[in-house]
């Protein structure tokens, strides 16, 4: 089963650019409904896996779609990116040190495919960027390519800004049902990318411009981010004040209009944890947006400051944490506050031996990898005995039975309300 084509010969329907956690499940899901999709990454290692339909991630139901689409030939892994009628671009958009977006990755990739490009081809921005990306992307085309201006001026050629929503966990499901906003530079390129999204899409297509797609995308995520710092900031009272946040918060939702999400060791991830600061970068103020970010990046010093208090009179004490994921029931540890909480323990207590559980997590994340002090394993031991503290960082499913008892005589620093039962 080896689907690299190195170049493509034929003009495919879809050119998949970036095979992440966004690319390559979308990727699945259209050869899944159009004839031939080519897929690209620069990452060799990447478009191995691809190519031999081995999954590099897990993500539910990924490994079927991707085994079907590279043995029927309908998903092919290209070793540059191939010609094709339409382009998704899901590559990624980080920030950078100073906390402004970092549009290296996208810019690469559009000024690799500038070089392929014929004029009538649509192209579609997944990846989530600042307001003004897509206009700026469509300038640096024409400026590498002048011969294509009259494709972009006569609308031959589409380019539209379309982001994703889809929950890590659940991405094939509902990458096919979610609502979808389609943000076109020009009515044409709106109306082409409906058309496409269309194919496979359940949910509704919102037509409107490509400023206002970006700035829906990022205003879905700092929505999110800024009720989570309200959990979180209720999190931090409820210590001061001696009341069980889980109790709190089950009580106060029972109010008609309240709905309060949950607290936890802080944000991660790849979307939450950073496209809010693309909204602090944009033109105007947005104070609330950025004083959430500070909180709930503040989350992770706060809970190891509580695990040092507990262990304050232990010499050489034992921690066992539980998850290392940015969230339950995914792999992913980009941006984790667990991480950053064993870490920022690590560092405070170098005497203290740790233990971290991650069943999904294949190997150690790269920021504790050479801490002496910490121990990463995938599964729960059988022998609890010398343990002192239980952290709870993440509610796998897998941590979903545990209950305190079974670790003996410990303390605890439940930050997921993991034992909120058993106690
Ligand atoms: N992961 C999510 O849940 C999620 C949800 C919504 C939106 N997004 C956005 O989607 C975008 C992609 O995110 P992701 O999680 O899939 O990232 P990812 O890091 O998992 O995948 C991106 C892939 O793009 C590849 N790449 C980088 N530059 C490239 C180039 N020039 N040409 C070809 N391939 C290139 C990388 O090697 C990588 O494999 C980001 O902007 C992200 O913010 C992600």
């Amino acid at each position: 089963m080896n689907a690299s084509l190195g170049a493509y010969s034929q003009r495919v329907d879809i050119g998949v650019i970036g095979l992440g956690y966004i690319g390559l499940p979308t990727a699945v899901v259209l050869a899944d409904n159009f004839d031939v999709v080519a897929g690209y990454d620069i990452d060799d290692a990447r478009r191995r896996f691809v190519e031999n339909a081995v999954a590099p991630f897990v993500e539910p139901g990924l490994d079927q779609l991707l085994k079907k689409a590279v043995t029927s030939g309908k998903l092919v892994v290209t070793d540059s990116i191939a010609t094709a009628e339409n382009y998704v671009i899901a590559v990624p958009t980080p920030i950078s040190e100073d906390r402004s977006a970092d549009l290296t990755y996208i810019f690469s990739a559009i000024e690799s495919l500038a070089e392929i490009l014929r004029g009538d081809e649509l192209l579609i921005i997944e990846s989530t960027c600042p307001p003004g990306t897509t206009a700026r992307l469509v300038d640096r085309i024409v400026e590498l390519r002048p011969d294509l201006k009259e494709a972009v001026d006569s609308e031959r050629m589409g380019i539209a800004y379309c982001p994703e929503r889809v929950l890590p966990g659940n991405i094939i499901e509902e990458l096919q049902s979610n609502d979808r906003i389609i943000g076109g530079y020009t009515t044409n390129a709106s109306n082409r990318a409906a058309k496409l999204y269309s194919q496979f899409c359940r949910g509704q297509l919102w037509l409107t411009d490509s400023r206002t797609a970006e700035m829906s995308k990022l205003a879905e995520n700092a929505f999110r981010d800024v009720n989570i710092a309200f959990a979180n900031q209720l999190e931090l009272l409820c210590v001061q004040n001696e009341v069980d946040v889980w109790e709190l918060r089950e009580l106060a939702n029972k109010h008609p209009r309240v709905n309060i999400l949950e607290p936890g060791p802080g944000v991660g991830g790849h979307c939450i944890a950073v496209d809010p600061w693309f909204l602090v970068g944009a033109e105007g103020n947005a104070p609330l947006i950025e004083s959430a970010r500070h909180l709930n990046d503040s989350k992770p010093q706060n809970i190891s400051n509580r695990i040092v208090e507990l262990v304050q009179s232990v010499d050489e004490p034992h921690i066992l944490a539980l998850g290392l994921a940015f969230k339950e029931n995914v792999d992913d540890v980009r941006h984790s506050p667990a991480v950053e909480v064993v870490r920022i323990f690590s560092e405070a207590r170098p005497d203290a031996e740790i233990t971290v559980i991650d069943p999904l997590v294949s190997v150690c994340p790269s920021e504790l990898q050479g801490i002496s002090n910490v121990h990463f394993l995938r599964e729960m031991p059988t022998d609890f005995a010398g343990v002192d503290v239980v952290v709870a960082l993440v509610a796998h499913n897998e941590f979903k039975d545990l209950t305190l008892s079974q670790f003996g005589e410990v303390k605890l620093v439940d930050t997921r309300g993991l034992f909120k039962g058993s106690m």
